[in-house]
């Protein structure tokens, strides 16, 4: 099975930035931990960051086309504002989970919307970085069952 994880704007810096929310882990060093995981359960995990809309958006259209089967995404701050990336979720017709480290309903209001949430198959939000291992396994269980 292969799924790949994509993280939007901000979210290379986690380790860094706001512990508060985000945590002291950085991003790479836990994506090392998954990816040993989801390897020896069979599952190839690709990972892709950027900061900026329009190669989130082409990313996706090209994993659909190198194979990716499942998207686990973290859309950081355009979760709340594109419309663009919604339409590309649907558009690209690939199951996808959305994710966030922190629990977006326990901040402020604007963080409270998900313009991506509609498209989704369901939302994993406020276990820290456990939340893409979480967001994995209902992922697999997800594609196992529809196969
Ligand atoms: C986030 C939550 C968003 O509101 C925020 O803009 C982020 C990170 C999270 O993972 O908790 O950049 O997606």
């Amino acid at each position: 099975m292969q799924l790949a994880i994509i993280n939007g704007p901000n979210l290379g810096n986690i380790g860094s930035r706001e512990p508060k929310w985000y945590g002291t882990q950085s991003f790479d060093s836990f994506y090392q931990e998954l990816k040993q995981e989801a390897t020896s359960s069979d599952i190839h995990l690709t990972y892709f960051q950027s900061n900026c809309e329009g190669s989130l958006i082409d990313k996706l259209y090209q994993f659909k086309e190198e194979g990716i089967q499942g998207i686990i995404l973290n859309a950081g701050a355009y979760t709340h504002t594109s419309i663009a990336l919604r339409d590309a979720i649907k558009a690209v017709e690939l199951p996808c989970v959305e994710v966030h480290l922190s629990n977006v309903y326990a901040r402020e209001e604007f963080r409270h919307k998900s313009m991506i949430a509609g498209v989704c198959l369901g939302s994993i939000s406020g276990f820290g970085l456990q939340s893409y291992r979480l967001a994995v396994e209902a992922l697999v269980r997800q594609l196992k069952e529809t196969k």
